[in-house]
């Protein structure tokens, strides 16, 4: 195991940040390219880490040794010290069972950043604002694209009217694209099951892959029909931008396979994939199949009120491979807390960017439309990579 100095003071970039930037997770799909984007801004400074040592020193040979590691399990406190020993900064990319980490960290005066979609998780770790302020560390929650930009779209659809009542969310996914272990399974845990959502103020119980709505998504002529997904951002934004209605649904590039999962799961099929056999069979299976594109779309349609008239907006990012536009975004994220003056708290990505902000900072690869019915009002667009354009 390397143990690479501490670091303090200005980074290359002439920001300012203390300590090593731990990315757990940092050899998978998105973790790496939060380390590759990250190297560049905070050179000396990355350090990746995961439970498998020979995988993480192979990563830091990719890196030509400019990124350092360290073994650690997310789910055995007692790998925890030594890993963050010297660390300033920890970016959690894996899933975790509990807030016990993100605690751990806080507590010791280190900033977190994460990127679970998984709204339980997420809340626990917003408890820990409290202990943020005492340590003075901060705690980003929400990054990525769904949620992260989804979130801030939201944001930018509140600031555009003057009254924002509902959105309706879509996030489509490449089936083409090589998804990483961990977001794979996150998906099939989320195929089945229920959670709560909020229709007319009441809340009541939605179930995974039902509740259809056809959209016609940003760059696109024909509809597509997406489905109710467990997403966090739809649960958040509720509370932090104070949105009546919120729901977000998932579907794939592929329109067919998108009807397949939904009829599987009207008819029962998917409750198969809770046996264990059976969830392995699919983890392994959608590991490797690939029968579509590696671009995603992320999209609000919002409802309100603009001067005193019903008015919607819709709001749109597009790009290609879903899993690296995480890590690139995440990255960014990690930049401005490192760089900007932030106050001590917890919390999540719409209370600390808005997607102006992340515009500056962004570059290659993610189109952004945002539109009012009849007249585009705004048309961003960059090429492939992930580089958010926006104009003014
Ligand atoms: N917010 C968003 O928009 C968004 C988008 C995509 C993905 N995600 C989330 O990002 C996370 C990573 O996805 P991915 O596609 O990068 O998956 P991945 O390629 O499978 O990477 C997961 C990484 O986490 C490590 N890991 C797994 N369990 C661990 C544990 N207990 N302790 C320490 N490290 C552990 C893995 O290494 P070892 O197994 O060797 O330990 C691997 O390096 C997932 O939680 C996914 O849901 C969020």
């Amino acid at each position: 195991m390397t143990t690479p100095p501490r670091n303090r003071g200005n980074s290359s970039g002439g920001g300012t940040h203390d300590g090593q930037i731990l990315i757990v997770g940092g050899y998978g799909h998105v973790g790496r390219a939060v380390a590759e984007t990250l190297t560049s801004s905070f050179p000396g400074s990355v350090v990746v880490a995961g439970r498998d040592a020979h995988k993480a020193q192979a990563c830091s040979r990719d890196f030509r040794g400019k990124v350092a590691w360290r073994t650690l399990d997310l789910t055995r406190s007692a790998s925890w010290p030594a890993a963050l020993d010297g660390v300033g900064t920890v970016v959690v990319c894996a899933e975790q069972p509990d807030a016990r980490f993100a605690a751990a960290c806080l507590g010791r005066g280190c900033n977190y950043v994460d990127v679970s979609a998984s709204h339980v998780l997420l809340s626990q770790i917003e408890a820990l604002d409290p202990l943020a302020r005492r340590s003075g560390a901060t705690g980003v929650l929400s990054v990525g694209l769904a949620p992260g930009l989804t979130n801030l779209l939201v944001k930018h659809a509140k600031k555009s009217l003057d009254r924002l009542d509902k959105v309706d969310i879509t996030v489509m996914l490449g089936l083409g694209e090589a998804h990483g272990a961990a977001a794979v399974a996150w998906t099939l845990k989320n195929l089945v099951g229920e959670f709560e959502t909020v229709v007319n103020g009441r809340t009541r119980s939605v179930r995974s892959l039902s509740d259809p709505r056809r959209v016609t998504l940003a760059g696109e002529t024909r509809g597509r029909t997406a489905y109710r997904f467990n997403f966090s951002d739809q649960h958040t934004v509720r509370r932090t931008l104070g949105v009546r209605e919120a729901a977000t649904r998932l579907c794939f590039d592929s329109r067919l396979s998108t009807w397949l999962l939904a009829a599987s799961a009207r008819t029962g099929v998917l409750n198969l994939a809770r046996l264990p056999l059976a969830e392995q069979a699919l983890r392994a299976t959608s590991a490797r199949l690939r029968w579509g594109t590696d671009t995603f779309v992320v999209q609000v349609d919002a409802e309100g009120e603009l001067r005193g008239e019903a008015c919607s907006l819709t709001c749109a990012v597009s790009g290609h491979r879903e899993g690296e536009a995480t890590g690139r975004i995440t990255a960014l994220v990690v930049r401005h807390l490192l760089k900007a003056s932030v106050t001590p708290s917890v919390s999540h990505i719409e209370h600390f960017l808005d997607l102006a902000s992340l515009s500056r900072v962004c570059k290659n690869g993610v189109t952004a439309l945002c539109s009012f019915p009849g007249s585009l009002v705004n048309f961003y667009s960059v090429d492939r990579s992930f580089q958010l354009l926006l104009a003014a």
